[in-house]
């Protein structure tokens, strides 16, 4: 078992990370709270009925799966059941799932009756090693992505790497791009050991280290107004990728993977990332132009009038925060 600690301005928590930890949930659930258990209609069954039996006041929500549900209409519509069904503020939501699911349940945890405790048990690699922590939750708008949210965070972590055991390959290697992100930015020995070991033989090692990283970004910078930012590489040229095909093709961290190499400028570094990119199988190449990325960069929610602030690397492992116009 792993635990780590995060500082917060607004609410400490802990992330406990361990393998088979889904099957001993009891001690981290109060038998007098009421939970709201919300998860997608993928989910397997097995996980809900595990969370069921550790938090035996329930109320469960689902939605169906995808980035789609990350909308005004998915959130009014789980808002409403929850007041129909008179959830109080002493209620708890249980956000079990991916990065769409932890950003929609806590986005709902932020805003019900002004805020309510969230706990995070995310179940793919990508939430695990990256949104399920920091507290950024959120929803998108037809015009951007993640564009109306806030900074909430969870009241704590709950992660199991076994879940990752039966994880559709594609979907590991999503997530595997926000840990080459890590390496990129931050870390030169994790990108090394990304590029040449088996990650999959030590899951609960791989996402300790990857969240230790994440906690250096948050505790520091936890509003993003300045370090916390490189969390952003590969992002804003991502989501670019990601809204141009309306969500359809690619998954978040393939999307990334692609930012992540426009946002390399030295040669050598480039084709080590790529490398490591093909080794996921993640893409490393899209046919869009220039043109019409651009445009969509523009609409982004951290595009102030004047600059984007944008994170390339040019050494494995350092990250630059450059300012640079996208004129809207
Ligand atoms: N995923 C980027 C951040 O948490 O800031």
């Amino acid at each position: 078992m792993k635990k780590i600690d995060v500082r917060s301005k607004l609410n400490n928590y802990s992330i406990i990370i361990e393998n088979n930890l889904l099957n001993r949930l009891e001690d981290y659930f109060d038998n007098e709270k009421f939970y709201v258990i919300i998860h997608d209609d993928h989910i397997p069954k097995e996980y809900i009925n595990k969370i069921r039996m550790a938090c035996k006041n329930n109320l469960i929500i689902n939605f169906p799966e995808g980035e789609k549900s990350k909308s005004f209409s998915e959130y009014e519509r789980i808002i409403s059941i929850m007041q129909k069904n008179n959830i109080k503020r002493d209620a708890c939501i249980v956000a079990v799932g991916g990065g769409v699911t932890g950003d929609l349940s806590g986005f709902i945890a932020s805003t019900y009756l002004r805020g309510i405790g969230y706990i995070q048990v995310p179940t793919s690699l990508l939430s695990q090693i990256d949104s399920s922590v920091g507290g950024k939750v959120a929803i998108n708008t037809d015009y951007a992505k993640n564009s109306v949210g806030s900074f909430y965070p969870p009241s704590i972590v709950l992660i199991d790497p076994l879940t990752l055991k039966t994880l559709p390959k594609r979907h590991f290697n999503n997530g595997m791009a926000e840990g080459i992100k890590y390496g990129m930015i931050y870390s030169k020995t994790l990108f090394d050991r990304i590029s040449n070991k088996n990650i999959e033989e030590d899951l609960e090692t791989f996402i300790y280290d990857c969240l230790m990283i994440k906690k250096y970004f948050v505790e520091n910078d936890e509003f993003d107004s300045s370090i916390r930012q490189m969390l952003n590489f590969g992002h804003t040229y991502g989501h670019a990728y990601e809204r141009y095909y309306n969500f359809n093709k690619y998954l978040h961290g393939e999307a990334v993977a692609l930012g992540m190499i426009k946002s390399t400028r030295n040669t050598n570094a480039k084709n080590n990332l790529i490398s490591v990119l093909k080794k996921y199988n993640l893409p490393i190449s899209d046919k869009i132009n220039e043109e019409d990325i651009v445009d969509i960069i523009k609409k982004d929610k951290k595009n102030t009038s004047k600059y984007l602030n944008m994170i390339y690397v040019d050494t494995i492992g350092e990250a630059n925060i450059v300012k640079q116009l996208f004129r809207r």
